[in-house]
């Protein structure tokens, strides 16, 4: 299957734009808190960038790579592929995903660190497709609702291209 580029969903502006809105409503929740942002790699990696500029508060940066994914379809079954470095026992965990699809990735990685002793865990989501969802995770932090659609760039790839595109585009398969 080839994929090309189709139309811009998002532009880096409102992508950034958007990322420092949810941000403050982080920093307004968090007050007096310190956090501990686990980004997903690889593709939480751009919008991760883009929202801790924004953070005001004491925070550490850690990353995680799970993976449910091969090429367009998951498959349900989450494995932890590299853990994070730090110990989050008694932390803000704050895990910061480019998209929640059928939620099973999240829904690992939210036992993962509940089963870890952290204070509190929540996801702040880049995009998330809630008709696509196979179990009930509604991050409390998202960017954008979009579609049952695939999409690539900003992060998100097709068999890991595409990532470095500065916008969010839909995926075009041929
Ligand atoms: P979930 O476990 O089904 O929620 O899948 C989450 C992961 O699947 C995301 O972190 C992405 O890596 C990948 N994914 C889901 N939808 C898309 C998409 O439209 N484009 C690129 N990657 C996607
Ligand atoms: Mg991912």
């Amino acid at each position: 299957m080839d994929v090309t580029v189709g139309r811009v969903l998002f532009s880096e502006e409102e992508i950034r734009n958007k990322a420092k809105e949810v941000a403050e409503q982080i920093n307004e929740d968090y007050k007096g808190e310190s956090l501990y942002l686990v980004g997903t790699l690889r593709g939480a990696l751009v919008w991760m960038a883009d929202i801790m500029k924004n953070i005001t508060l004491d925070t550490e940066i850690d990353f995680i790579v799970a993976s449910s994914y091969q090429g367009t379809d998951s498959t349900g079954v989450v494995t932890v592929k590299k853990d994070i470095e730090g110990d989050v026992t008694g932390k803000n965990v704050l895990i910061i995903e480019d998209i929640v699809d059928t939620g099973f990735t999240l829904s690992k990685l939210l036992e993962y660190f509940r089963g870890r002793g952290a204070k509190s865990v929540e996801i702040c989501s880049m995009l998330s497709k809630p008709s696509r969802r196979k179990v009930d995770i509604d991050p409390k932090y998202n960017g954008f609702v979009i579609d049952d659609m695939f999409v690539i760039g900003y992060g998100l790839d097709y068999e890991q291209k595409f990532r470095n595109l500065p916008f969010v585009g839909i995926a075009e398969l041929k």
